[in-house]
Parts: structure tokens; C-alpha cells; sequence
């Protein structure tokens, strides 16, 4: 079997006395979207920081391309190829599409001419004709996909994405998981993606963890594991649509 991108084994944070998760093991896959879903304070966030290096774990290893990262600081998990996303677009306003492009591109040391890959994605996703616009005047929707085309053009190996779509009308929704999809298939990266929104996780995601409590409770396909009581249970309380 193909070895995991990401492994982790017996992952544990605690904040003091406070349990956030506990014992969690997963692997992330070659090439794989997989979500992450769970109710608000479920340690969600605190795993994309824990796995980021942004925040140490009490305890457990996280395993990259087969070698044991955990304890690598936040520059060291970058240099490694893991970056985050942000819940905000990620963009400088008061410049340009074109200006944003070639400071992501400059800030991960690359030429400053963009791959023909991510020309074709521009242009797919109606950014090539803007250019030259400011980036606060695109609609909002179009302002995250610029902020998660920057991301793309740092040639993650994994990424980490905290509610991309939040903030987002449900109408605009489509659009970032589309681009989600199309940079992930055109850079062959390896995408955890924790959401809210279960119909962005069902069409975007081939497997998935549920985490509750601190605990993983469950792992799978979407339509396997969204069916299953202890998930539903999990859920009480909370719309499959929540945006935030
Ligand atoms: N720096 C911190 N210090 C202490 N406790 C923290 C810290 N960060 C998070 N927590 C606690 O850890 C738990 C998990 O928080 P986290 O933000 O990871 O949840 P989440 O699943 O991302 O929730 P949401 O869906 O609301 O974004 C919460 O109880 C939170 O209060
Ligand atoms: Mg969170």
C-alpha cells in the first residue's frame, strides 16, 4: 500500500487541565481530500494548529512522507511542505490580483512567472481578465479564491484548511470547493479540510473523520459515515449547514 502523506499516531493536546483531543490516529492519503468535521469546540482548529506546528502536542507523533516531524516549529512544518489556511481570504486588499499573485510567489521563493497550471486555474475560476483590479473590489467569493490560489502557488505537499467556506453565502459556496477541488487534482496535494457545511464535505471529500468530544468517533466515506447514529448523535443541536 501506498505509503500516507501524513500519519499520525496517538495525537494528545491538552490546554492545562483542559482535555481538547485525545489518542487520535488517522492517515492523510496521497492526493486525498479528507474532512474533518465535528461540533463547535470538538478541537477541530486545535488539530490544524497542533499538525501546522503552530502549537506543540502533549503527547503522540505526526509522521511526514515516512519521517517523524512532531516538534518541528510552524517555519519548519512550512519549509516541509505543510501549510494552513485562515478562516479570512488571506488577500491584501489595497493591491492588486496580479501584485497578490507575485507576493505569494515571491514569498515562497519561486520564479515570478506563474506555471501554466495555475494560469489555466485562473482562467477557469475568472481571475485572468481582473489582473489588474484591486482585490477588495472582487466579490467576496472571488477574493477567497484568489487568497486559496496564493496558497496553491506555494506547492503545498499537505494543506490545512480551516473553514474555507465560512463566511460565504450558500450561493457562493460552490465556487471555493470547486476551486478546492481543480488546485488539489492540478498540484496533486494532499487536503484536510475541516468544514461545517456536510454538503461541501459530501462533494468534496473521499473520506472523513468525525471528532467528538475530544475523541475520534468515527472515519470513513461521507455517505457511510454521515449515516451512522453516533454521528447524528454527535450532531444534536446543529444544522447540516451551519456556515461558521
Ligand atoms: N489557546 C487555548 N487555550 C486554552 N483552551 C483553548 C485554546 N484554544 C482552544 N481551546 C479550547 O479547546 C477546545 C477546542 O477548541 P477548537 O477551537 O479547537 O474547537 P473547534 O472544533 O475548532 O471549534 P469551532 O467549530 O467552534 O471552530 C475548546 O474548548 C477551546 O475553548
Ligand atoms: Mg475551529
Amino acid at each position: 500500500m501506498m505509503q500516507p502523506t501524513m500519519k499520525v499516531i496517538g495525537l494528545t493536546k491538552h490546554f492545562g487541565g483542559v482535555k481538547v483531543f485525545e489518542n487520535l490516529s488517522f492517515d492523510l492519503n496521497k492526493n486525498e481530500i479528507l474532512g474533518v468535521v465535528g461540533p463547535n469546540g470538538a478541537g477541530k482548529t486545535t488539530l490544524i494548529n497542533v499538525l501546522c506546528g503552530a502549537i506543540a502536542a502533549n503527547s503522540g507523533e505526526i509522521w511526514l512522507e515516512g519521517k517523524q516531524v512532531n516538534g518541528s516549529l510552524l517555519h519548519e512544518m512550512s519549509k516541509l511542505g505543510v501549510l494552513r489556511s485562515f478562516q479570512q481570504a488571506n488577500t491584501f486588499g489595497v493591491k492588486t490580483v496580479r501584485e497578490n499573485l507575485l507576493y505569494a510567489l515571491t514569498f515562497s521563493g519561486q520564479d515570478l512567472n506563474p506555471d501554466q497550471t495555475a494560469i489555466d486555474l485562473l482562467a477557469q475560476f475568472d481571475l485572468l481578465p481582473r489582473l489588474d483590479e484591486q482585490s477588495n473590489k472582487l466579490a467576496y467569493g472571488l477574493q477567497k479564491v484568489l487568497g486559496m490560489m496564493m496558497i496553491f502557488l506555494a506547492r503545498p505537499r499537505v494543506l490545512l484548511l480551516d473553514e474555507p467556506a465560512a463566511g460565504l453565502e450558500v450561493s457562493e459556496r460552490p465556487r471555493i470547493d470547486a476551486f478546492i477541488a481543480a488546485a488539489q487534482r492540478a498540484y496533486s496535494t494532499s487536503v484536510l479540510i475541516v468544514e461545517h457545511d456536510m454538503t461541501l464535505i459530501r462533494r468534496l471529500c473521499s473520506r472523513m473523520i468525525v471528532l467528538d468530544a475530544g475523541q475520534l468517533i468515527a472515519i470513513g466515506e461521507p455517505q457511510d459515515v454521515l449515516s451512522r447514529k453516533e454521528v447524528l448523535n454527535a450532531y444534536i443541536g446543529e444544522t447540516e449547514d451551519q456556515g461558521c
